[in-house]
C-alpha cells in the first residue's frame, strides 16, 4: 500500500478537486472551490455546480498532475467520488475519471465520500482501525465507528440539519459572508456566548443522535427581536449571537462525544483514538473542546489540517488506495450515486 501512486477526483458538492498521493504522501492537492459562484443565492445551485465541475476538472486533474510532476503513466490507479452528493457533480467527475481509465488502461475504483473524510485520519495519522471519529460538514453529522477500509458502524447522528448547514444559514441571517462556519468563527471572537440563549437540543436524551434545527430557530426570534426593538444590528450584536451560537453547537458535539466515547468504552477498555473531519472540524473552538474531552478520558485526538477537513481530492485518492489495496476494482459500469449510506 505504501507504494501506490492513486489520482483521485473530487466533485460532490461546491468544490471541484484532484489530487496525487503516494503511500501517505500528498504529492498534490487541488481544489477549485465554486463559492463565488453561489454566493448570490444563498446556497449551492446545482446546475450551476454540475456545469462548473464539468469545465473544471479537467483542468483540475491535468494541474494535480503537474504539481506532482507526474503523468497518467504513472499513476496505479484513478479514485473517484461516485457519491453521495448532487447528482450532476458526480456525473462529471465519474464521467471524467471513467474517461482518464480507458484512455490510460489505469484501473478505476469508485470511492464513497465519507468514507474519504472517515478515512482521513488515516492519511495524516496513521491511525489504526479501529478508531471513532465525528464526521461534521455541510451534508453530514454523524458519529462513526470505522472498523475498516469499508466497515463503518454508525453510532448516532444528527436527525435533522447538519452543523455546517447551521453554521452557513446562521451566517445568512447576521449578513455575513458564505461559506458560513469560518465568518461566523471569526464573529465569536469576540462576542460573548452568554449573552443570548440558545438551546442545547437533545442532550436530556440517551445515544447519540443530535439536533442542530432549533438553533436556526432560536437565532432567528433574537435577531428579529433586537432589529423590532433597536432598527437593527450592532457589530456586538452581531458578534454575541454568533459566540452564543457557536458555544451551543460545541456543547452539544462535545456532550455526544462523551457519550460515543462511553458507548465505545463500554465494550472495550480502551479505544485507540478519535477523530474529527469534515468542514466544521476546522472549528477551533470546536476542536479544542473535543481536545479537552479526550484528554479526559486518555483517548488519542486526532485532527487532521484544515486543508484535508474540507472537501478534498487527496482524501478520495487515499481512500481509493486502501480500497485498491483490498482488491476493489470498478469498470465502465461504475454508477454516480446521489445517495449512498456508509
Ligand atoms: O466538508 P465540507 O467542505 O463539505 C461538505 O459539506 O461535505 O464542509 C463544508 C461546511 C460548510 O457548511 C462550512 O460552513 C463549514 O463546513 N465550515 C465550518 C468552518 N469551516 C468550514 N464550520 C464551522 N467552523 C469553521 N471554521
Ligand atoms: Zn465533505
Amino acid at each position: 500500500n505504501a507504494e501506490l501512486t492513486i489520482l483521485g477526483l473530487e466533485s460532490s458538492c461546491d468544490d471541484t478537486a484532484a489530487a496525487v498521493v503516494r503511500g501517505r504522501d500528498v504529492l498534490s492537492s487541488v481544489v477549485w472551490g465554486q463559492t463565488e459562484l453561489h454566493s448570490a443565492f444563498g446556497g449551492v445551485v446545482p446546475e450551476l455546480a454540475a456545469r462548473a465541475h464539468a469545465e473544471k476538472i479537467d483542468l483540475c486533474v491535468a494541474e494535480a498532475l503537474d504539481r506532482a510532476e507526474l503523468t497518467l503513466r504513472d499513476v496505479d490507479a484513478i479514485a473517484v467520488t461516485a457519491g453521495p452528493g448532487l447528482i450532476g457533480g458526480v456525473l462529471s467527475g465519474v464521467m471524467c475519471a471513467k474517461g482518464l481509465s480507458a484512455g490510460s488502461g489505469k484501473p478505476l475504483v469508485g470511492v464513497n465520500h465519507l468514507a474519504g473524510h472517515a478515512l482521513t485520519p488515516r492519511l495524516t495519522d496513521s491511525l489504526p482501525f479501529p478508531y471513532l471519529m465525528l464526521l461534521v460538514s455541510g451534508g453530514h453529522c454523524q458519529f462513526l465507528l470505522v472498523r475498516g477500509p469499508q466497515a463503518f458502524e454508525r453510532l448516532g447522528g444528527t436527525i435533522d440539519d447538519a452543523p455546517g448547514e447551521a453554521f452557513d444559514k446562521t451566517a445568512r441571517l447576521l449578513g455575513l459572508p458564505q461559506p458560513g462556519g469560518p465568518s461566523v468563527e471569526a464573529e465569536a471572537r469576540t462576542g460573548d456566548p452568554k449573552r443570548f440563549a440558545f438551546p442545547r437540543p437533545l442532550l436530556d436524551r440517551p445515544g447519540c443522535d443530535m439536533s442542530f434545527s432549533g438553533l436556526k430557530t432560536a437565532l432567528l426570534r433574537q435577531r428579529d427581536s433586537l432589529i423590532a426593538d433597536q432598527g437593527g444590528l450592532t457589530r456586538q450584536d452581531r458578534a454575541d449571537m454568533c459566540a452564543g451560537f457557536q458555544a451551543a453547537v460545541s456543547d452539544v458535539l462535545q456532550e455526544k462525544t462523551r457519550r460515543a466515547l462511553d458507548i465505545y468504552l463500554s465494550h472495550d477498555p480502551v479505544c485507540p483514538g478519535f477523530a474529527i473531519a469534515g468542514g466544521v472540524a476546522a472549528n477551533q473552538g470546536i476542536r479544542a473542546a473535543l481536545t479537552g474531552l479526550c484528554a479526559q478520558h486518555g483517548v488519542n485526538f486526532v485532527a487532521p489540517p484544515l486543508a484535508l477537513c474540507t472537501d478534498n481530492a487527496a482524501m478520495i485518492a487515499y481512500a481509493g488506495a486502501e480500497l485498491f489495496a483490498l482488491g476493489q476494482r470498478d469498470d465502465m459500469t461504475l454508477q454516480a450515486h446521489p445517495r449512498w449510506p456508509l
